[in-house]
């Protein structure tokens, strides 16, 4: 079994793997258009977490990490996926494509946050998210800690620019210094 993540996965996988790959999934763009209330953010004072958004446009693409899972491992980590189906987030399939050319594409399960889960928060202005991520914190740690690393993780991946990722890293850096100079 693979798992592909294209959040927090990326840079700190929370399970047992044998095999990792960096490649990408087609077909959908990467936004923070999911609440988080238990992990980046608390209830009253949510945070802004990755979902994929299915576009049907195959030239979309995101990147991340699929990693394969041992047989002996798969109960273990389907118990994980269930605790991410409860924050939100529904089970899918989708084709892989490793950046190593030598590896053929695969299909692997991911999770996608859909418009009618009860922490759907949907999109909004960028800056406003920023704002949101930069303010909001929650057991798992800061919210903009989550996003400066998935964005640095991202660019070891790839040189594929993601509008979306990039620039609320780069707002939210700012938002941050200004914070700093009050
Ligand atoms: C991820 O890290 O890729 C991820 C984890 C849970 C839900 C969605 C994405």
């Amino acid at each position: 079994m693979w798992i592909f993540g294209y959040g927090s996965l990326v840079w700190r996988p929370d399970f047992r793997y044998i095999n990792r790959q960096e490649g990408h999934v087609k077909g959908f763009i990467r936004r923070f258009w999911q609440l988080s209330e238990d992990h980046r953010g608390l209830p009253g004072k949510p945070g802004r977490v990755v979902t994929l958004i299915s576009t049907g446009n195959q030239s979309d693409c995101v990147y991340g990490v699929a990693y394969e899972i041992s047989n002996v491992d798969e109960v273990s980590v389907r118990h994980v996926l269930d605790v991410r189906e409860k924050d939100g987030y529904t089970i899918i399939e989708t084709n892989f494509y490793p950046k190593d050319v030598e590896q053929k594409d695969m299909t692997c399960y991911t999770y996608m946050a859909h418009t009618e889960n009860p922490f759907w928060g949907g999109d909004a202005p960028l800056d406003q998210i920023a704002e949101q991520i930069a303010h909001a914190y929650g057991p798992s740690g800061s919210n903009h800690e989550y996003l400066f690393k998935l964005a640095e993780a991202i660019r070891t991946i790839t040189s594929v620019h993601d509008e979306h990722l990039f620039s609320l890293d780069k707002l939210v850096k700012t938002i941050l210094i200004q914070d700093e100079q009050k």
